[in-house]
């Protein structure tokens, strides 16, 4: 018996929120946004599944009704504003740091006790965002990025290699940015071999670009960024959260010393259960990872600091 909230009911809330009814994740899921009648539509469209695709979640769309989302067991923020092709998920801040800010406070109200789950881009710097506003514990803020980025990746290693994905292993960290994302490609895997045996230097530094790019080729596709793999990944995270599964998901999480990082939040390997985001994996990184993590880490400070100069933190 769980209770999600999906704030903006744009392309990647409506999808999470589709999965989280679709596979039975949530027994409730509200869907809130400010546009009048968009998410009392999308849930009613929504609603109007359950009997084709079979299932009994309470699906609810209210217009800006926070008291109908009291007492989430976990709230999923993706309101604001999507890139345009050729724009990076950083020239979002300006706008989606007074929508991420305003939205959290009015969710924290009617949930003191939810986790948070940021998606809104910049994911890095809407985190930071959230959990400095919010005052909550580090556990109970996290953003969704990695998710979304290791699956992108372990497509593009799975093509690559003509293998099943659900056989190919692999996880991105770091920022969630274009040039900020990490793809492990020297500890991805094969059940269980290194990739670097199947598959040569050039294919593998292809499958890191593509991934790197991946959400900038859907921009460049679409005409604003993707919303089926974004839903998916978010409503995965709550799935290890409301069944307190304990995967290791690559996630957006506030640092206290681990990769030699603090008062940053940023995608690390993180033990996701029932209280959120409940451990840092800390794995052994070769140099090259290092140096990698330690300018996406200076990147994502940078975007933060933004928060700072237009007065949002
Ligand atoms: N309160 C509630 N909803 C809001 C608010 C607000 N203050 N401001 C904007 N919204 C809603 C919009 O009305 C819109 O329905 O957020 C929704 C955003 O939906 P889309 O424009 O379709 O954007 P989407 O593709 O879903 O992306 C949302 O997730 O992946 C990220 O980069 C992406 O930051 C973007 C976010």
């Amino acid at each position: 018996m769980s209770k999600v909230t999906v704030i903006g009911a744009g392309n990647v809330g409506a999808t999470c929120a589709n999965v989280l009814a679709m596979r039975k994740i949530a027994s409730e899921v509200v869907l809130i946004d400010i546009k009048e009648g968009l998410s009392e539509g999308k849930m009613l469209d929504i609603y109007q599944t359950s009997t084709l695709v079979g299932f009994d979640t309470k699906v609810t769309g209210v217009t800006n009704d926070y008291a109908a989302t009291a007492n989430s067991d976990v709230v999923v923020i993706t309101s604001g504003v999507p890139r345009k092709p050729g724009m990076t998920r950083e020239e979002l801040i300006g706008v989606n740091a007074g929508i991420v800010k305003a939205v959290m406070g009015e969710a924290l109200k009617h949930s003191p006790g939810a986790i948070y789950l940021i998606v809104a881009n910049p994911m890095d710097t809407m985190t930071y965002l959230a959990l400095k506003s919010s005052g909550l514990p580090a556990a109970r803020v996290f953003g969704m990025g990695g998710q979304l980025d290791s699956s992108r990746f372990r497509c593009y290693l799975a093509k690559a290699l003509g293998a099943s994905m659900s056989d190919v292993d692999g996880m991105v960290i770091g920022g969630h940015g274009d040039t900020t994302m990490i793809p492990l490609v020297e500890k991805a895997s094969y059940r269980g071999v290194p990739v670097c045996k199947f598959a040569s230097a050039e294919v593998l530094g292809n499958v890191v670009a593509d991934t790197m790019v991946g959400g900038a080729t859907l921009t460049g596709l679409l005409g604003t960024s993707a919303w089926y793999a974004p839903g998916a990944a978010a409503a995965s995270v709550v799935e290890a959260i409301v069944f307190d599964q304990k995967k290791v998901i690559p996630s957006c999480v506030s640092l206290d010393g681990q990769y030699g990082q603090k008062d940053i939040c940023i995608g690390v390997p993180t033990v996701i259960g029932r209280g959120g985001a409940e451990r840092v994996i800390e794995m052994e990184l070769s140099a090259d990872e290092k140096a990698k993590f330690e300018a996406s880490a200076a990147a994502v400070r940078k975007t933060n600091d933004v928060l700072k100069e237009i007065g949002a933190l």
